[in-house]
């Protein structure tokens, strides 16, 4: 299996924001992985799609986009044609999944789709064929540096199984709490892809990347 690191820029300075996409560019990290947030969906705002053309002039890594927002088919066409290299929608947040992850596909995006941690891992089922990976939300969405709940390993396992029975070759991201503890845990539980924002901006990315890399 291949495994890949996506430091969440939500926990970058953003002060110095170009800088920190090239910390990225130099650090053993796989994707940008870029938080979303409407204040609606979530409770607080982030960035839009101005600021992503702009890291994206800079990264040499795809982005990951992850859309914590209300109706994200409204949003999907601007994302997808600035640049976004995976789009992830929540379950929750879509009137028509079906349709919203038809339409990231259309753009030639690879669709991806997330359940909060209350949200059952089986509402995903459905749209696995339509999906390059699966979102499993590890906290509540909305806020970075918040502890991992142990809740989303089962979920994990439960999924993997799944994708492996169907034969299908879905990556399966872990987002909220990942550390150099929890990622080992996802990792063994069946995920292949570890969103981390604060454990890997809190200090020297690079080092902090290379040592989560070791663990995989
Ligand atoms: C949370 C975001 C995460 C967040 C992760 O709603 O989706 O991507 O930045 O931050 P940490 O790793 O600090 O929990
Ligand atoms: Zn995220």
């Amino acid at each position: 299996m291949e495994y890949k690191i996506a430091p969440s820029i939500l926990s970058a300075d953003w002060l110095n924001l170009g800088r920190e996409v090239e910390k990225m560019n130099e650090a053993d990290c796989d994707y940008v992985h870029y938080d979303v947030m409407d204040g609606k969906f979530v409770p607080e705002m982030s960035f839009g799609v101005t600021i992503m053309r702009n890291v994206k002039k800079v990264s040499t890594k795809p982005i990951d986009v992850h859309l914590m927002i209300e109706d994200p088919i409204r949003n999907v066409k601007s994302f997808a044609t600035s640049g976004a290299d995976i789009i992830t929608v929540h379950a929750e947040a879509c009137a028509d999944i079906d349709e919203t992850l038809d339409y990231i596909r259309y753009f030639n995006v690879p669709a991806a789709l997330s359940v909060k941690p209350k949200t059952p891992v089986e509402t995903v089922f459905p749209y696995l064929e339509k999906c390059s990976m699966i979102l499993i939300m590890s906290v509540e969405p909305g806020f970075g540096g918040q502890a991992f709940m142990p809740e989303a390993l089962e979920k994990i396992r439960i999924l993997r199984e799944e994708i492996t029975r169907r034969g299908l070759d879905v990556d399966i991201e872990v987002d909220g709490g990942i550390n150099m503890e929890t990622v080992v845990l996802c990792k063994e539980a069946g995920a292949n892809v570890f969103v981390s924002g604060s454990a890997l901006f809190k200090g020297d990315l690079a080092a902090n990347t290379a040592a989560m890399r070791a663990l995989l």
